[in-house]
């Protein structure tokens, strides 16, 4: 039936005036589901989420069929406890884990430049889709110190010949086209909510031991160094009207020693345990609290679960290192080989310091690049997002925000795929599964909710949460090929039945 709306709505898309146009235009590129097309006329917003009273429940589903974030109402019955026993999915919600930070991503130059191919009216709608209170209300961004291979060349800001004392450092025109603009117009739409985290894939040449911009680690006569080059960093964006809520302690050091050849060229800073917690307690720690930015998280890893929890048992090992250290970043890449319980593993063992998921993107692996409509890659968000929260991540944080359909520019060529692809030639953008599939999460798990116990079916994945204004948010992911009826019993409100259509992600909403 739900289809069967679709059609008619899609229909009238079509046949009335835009001032009536409100769902996704729908594009099939025959991967799998449909992208939605926006242009400078034209974008699909989810709007602004009503409230509804016990014992109304909202339900938003987009599916691989074509729905995005189609809201219906459904209702709970009130009935007794011995009746909801055999539900699927049990809400304890006085039973609470972590506070959730945010969602976003990457202000990458990438997603700079391709924003920057757009006019301004299909710039703006991309924007807001992002960050707006019509859209998924990103409210959490990274940005890189320098560039990575998602620009259009290698650089630091002190290339050249050795300058230890950091005289010839600044901004390189990159910043200035493409990452500050863009930032600012998200600060401006999320009224100041945005914060911001930074992270460097390489120090200049002269700092490092293999005088590359690619592997090799950082001289220990240089350790002060480039810690001064972070507080520059933050001075040269704060006149720029930007400030940071966060740090980690560099982008990905497994790159320094990866096997294959492509990703040996990425920018990166090679980083043993030892040396990285030497490096916090001695320069990045101290020198960041005495040039004023002492409130500033600092993260250590930036890196694949791999390394969990051996690398941060050995940089906390020096209590001095961890006593700077507020929390631990890791990425999604090879997650499918890595157990997510080693989250929880590391959140145990370190209970004060949270766990924050930095990077995410498709296509980096086997099937590369764009894949433009593809529904499973968007399921593939939801499930990390869903596992990771479940295992005490505060917030979920995308790659490059946008990349051209042939997933760049990267001049590595290092082609991945994006939630949103820019066609700048055509002034359109297309929002992909995958940015529907985050925005089920972003929109509603609200910054400062906190995850609540919700027992775990073996006809979904799902998660819960309670939200600061005391609406409790389910989050549902049918992957399989059925619909499925669920059954999910809250005490505090009686018994809710429905049925999650086949290739779906769900969000409920209810207070
Ligand atoms: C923008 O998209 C809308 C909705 O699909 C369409 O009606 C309109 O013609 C498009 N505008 C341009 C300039 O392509
Ligand atoms: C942000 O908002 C301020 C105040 O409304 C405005 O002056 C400024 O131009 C905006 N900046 C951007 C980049 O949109
Ligand atoms: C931590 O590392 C610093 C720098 O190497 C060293 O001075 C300090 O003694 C170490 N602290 C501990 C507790 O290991
Ligand atoms: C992060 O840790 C530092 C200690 O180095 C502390 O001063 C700061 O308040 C912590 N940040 C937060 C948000 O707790
Ligand atoms: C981008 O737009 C051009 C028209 O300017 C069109 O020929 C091309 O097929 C579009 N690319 C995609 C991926 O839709
Ligand atoms: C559900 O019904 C019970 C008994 O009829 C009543 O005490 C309770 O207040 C009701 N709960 C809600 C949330 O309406």
């Amino acid at each position: 039936m739900n289809f069967h709306i679709y059609h008619v709505l899609l229909f009238l898309a079509v046949q009335t005036p835009l001032a009536y146009l409100s769902g996704c235009v729908s594009r099939d590129y025959n991967n799998g589901g449909t992208v939605c097309v926006c242009n400078g006329t034209y974008c699909d917003y989810i709007g602004d989420i009503p409230k509804v009273d016990y014992p109304k429940v909202l339900v938003y589903t987009s599916n691989m069929e074509g729905l995005r974030f189609q809201k219906t109402v459904a209702s709970f019955q009130n009935i007794s406890a011995e009746l909801r026993d055999p539900a699927d999915i049990v809400i304890e919600s006085h039973r609470s884990y972590q506070k959730v930070f945010g969602f976003g991503g990457a202000f990458t130059d990438a997603t700079g430049i391709n924003v920057e191919t757009l006019k301004d009216d299909a710039r703006e709608h991309l924007m807001k889709s992002y960050f707006s209170k019509d859209g998924i209300q990103y409210n959490v961004g990274r940005v890189p110190i320098g560039g990575t291979d998602f620009s259009t060349k290698y650089y630091s800001y002190d290339d050249g010949e050795p300058d230890p004392s950091l005289k010839k450092f600044a901004l390189d025109s990159a910043d200035f086209d493409y990452k500050i603009p863009c930032i600012k117009v998200a600060q401006n739409l999320t009224h100041g909510k945005l914060k911001l985290f930074a992270s460097a894939w390489t120090a200049p040449k002269w700092m490092k031991t293999n005088g590359a911009y690619h592997g090799g680690t950082i001289k220990p006569e240089m350790y002060e160094a480039w810690a001064k080059y972070y507080v520059k960093f933050f001075n040269e964006y704060k006149k720029n009207g930007i400030k940071f809520w966060g740090v980690t302690t560099g982008n990905e050091p497994s790159l320094a020693k990866f096997p294959l050849v492509l990703f040996q060229k990425l920018a990166s800073v090679g980083w043993t345990a030892n040396a990285l917690a030497k490096w916090v307690a001695e320069a990045l720690g101290p020198i960041l609290h005495k040039s004023g930015y002492g409130d500033l998280n600092i993260m250590a890893l930036d890196d694949q679960r791999f390394y969990l929890t051996w690398f941060m048992d050995r940089v906390f090992q020096n209590t001095t290192a961890k006593n700077y250290i507020n929390g631990t970043a890791v990425h999604w890449y090879y997650d499918t080989l890595f157990p997510a319980n080693l989250l929880s593993q590391l959140h145990y063992k370190y209970p004060d310091k949270f766990i924050l998921a930095t990077e995410a993107c498709k296509g980096f692996f086997l099937s590369r690049g764009v894949k433009l409509g593809s529904w499973s890659r968007g399921e593939d968000y939801a499930q990390d997002i869903i596992e990771d929260m479940r295992n005490w991540v505060i917030g979920w944080i995308d790659w490059n925000m946008a990349l051209n359909p042939a997933g760049g520019p990267t001049f590595l060529n290092n082609v991945v795929d994006a939630p949103i692809i820019v066609n700048g030639s055509a002034n359109e953008f297309y929002k992909q599964p995958m940015y529907y599939a985050i925005g089920h999460f972003s929109k509603f798990v609200l910054r400062d909710s906190v995850r609540i116990e919700s027992s775990q079916s073996s006809k979904v994945w799902s998660i819960a949460f309670k939200r600061p204004d005391q609406a409790t948010t389910i989050v549902l992911l049918n992957r399989g090929k059925v619909d499925q009826d669920i059954t999910i019993a809250d005490a505090k409100k009686g018994l809710l039945t429905l049925t999650v259509s086949e290739h779906s992600v769900t969000t409920l909403l209810y207070w």
